[in-house]
């Protein structure tokens, strides 16, 4: 794997894929116009062809090149972007995602991220890039890039350390289409953020309209997962919320209680469990608030207990 800005942009020229670090997890990069190379992407996910994926772009007047924006789409973009959000807009007559990428829909997921080195490798490749989760489909998402080769190394021709995702769980993606908005994933940009800027949001209409292909065993390790535990039985590790780690197979998600710790050490803690080959991985009740709300929805889908 060549490693650098430089050889991620000649790898999707290349129509090859890359892994492309963001502030939410890696991402596994391709180019959106190439319908092969995202095809690769599917291939090397293991992912269902239905799940539709992200355009990422440098910036709003790329993005509006893609989608179409009303005043609260724009307003959401102004607020927000460059960072962890992500609109589903009406694509345009003449949207460079290819319809594999957008799954076939009349819609497109655009996000503009604020890593550097993301922002850098956008802007010199000038088009859209999809970017699903650097993982296999239905392992937990990649928040370092160790863990994004271990999962996906084997299919991609280059790629970025850009060192811990300093959010640690996936963009938010909400649908900014006719009738109100709508929540599809909850993510790092919280509801309460988001409705100070547009109001009350609506509630995906289904959860198989909500965010196609957010199964159940989602984010899941290879040990079961049992949530709301106050502590672990002998041979389970345990992702601990406001204490100090007291042992080895103890992880302390956030010594104290401080929500936005948790959420970047989610994903990596999960695998440091993982490879202790417990009984199971036990988890701390989360508060609900806030990014509790994303924390706890990707806990309960590595838990296996939303379809
Ligand atoms: O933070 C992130 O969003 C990361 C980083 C790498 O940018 N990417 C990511 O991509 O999480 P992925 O492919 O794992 O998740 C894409 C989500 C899925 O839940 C998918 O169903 C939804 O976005 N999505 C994409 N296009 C959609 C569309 N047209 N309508 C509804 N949901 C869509
Ligand atoms: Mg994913």
């Amino acid at each position: 794997m060549k490693l650098g800005v430089e050889a991620l942009v000649d790898a999707l020229r290349a129509g090859e894929l890359a892994i492309l670090p963001t502030e939410t997890v890696y991402g596994l990069a391709a180019d959106a116009a190439n319908a092969r190379a995202v095809a690769a992407i599917y291939e090397a996910k293991g992912r269902p062809r239905f799940n539709p994926l992200i355009a990422h772009v440098a910036a709003v007047t790329a993005a509006e090149r893609l989608g179409g924006f009303d005043t609260r789409a724009r307003d959401l973009a102004e607020a927000f972007w460059p960072g962890p959000l992500t609109l589903v807009l009406p694509a345009t007559t003449n949207c460079m995602v290819s319809d594999l990428a957008r799954a076939g829909l009349d819609t497109v997921a655009v996000r503009v991220p604020a890593h550097a080195h993301a922002r850098a490798a956008l802007s010199a490749f000038g088009g859209p890039v999809v970017a699903p989760s650097a993982n296999r489909s239905g392992r937990p998402s990649p928040t370092t890039f160790a863990d994004a080769c271990e999962e996906v190394g084997f299919a991609a021709a280059a790629g970025v350390d850009g060192g811990l995702c300093a959010v640690g769980l996936e963009s938010t993606v909400v649908s900014v289409l006719n009738g109100p908005v709508r929540l599809l994933r909850p993510g790092a940009i919280t509801r309460d953020a988001l409705e100070v800027v547009v109001g009350p949001l609506a509630e995906a209409e289904s959860d198989a309209r909500r965010s196609p292909g957010r199964h159940a065993a989602h984010y899941a390790p290879e040990a079961p997962v049992r949530l709301e535990a106050e502590a672990p039985r002998a041979g389970e590790a345990w992702l601990s919320f406001g204490r100090q780690a007291a042992g080895p197979a103890e992880f302390a998600l956030s010594p104290t209680g401080d929500l936005r710790e948790a959420a970047a050490n989610l994903f990596a803690m999960l695998r440091m469990a993982d490879r202790l080959r417990p009984s199971a991985i036990v988890v701390a009740p989360i508060p609900p608030h806030g990014l509790g709300e994303a924390i706890n929805d990707r806990l309960r889908r590595a838990a296996g207990y939303v379809g």
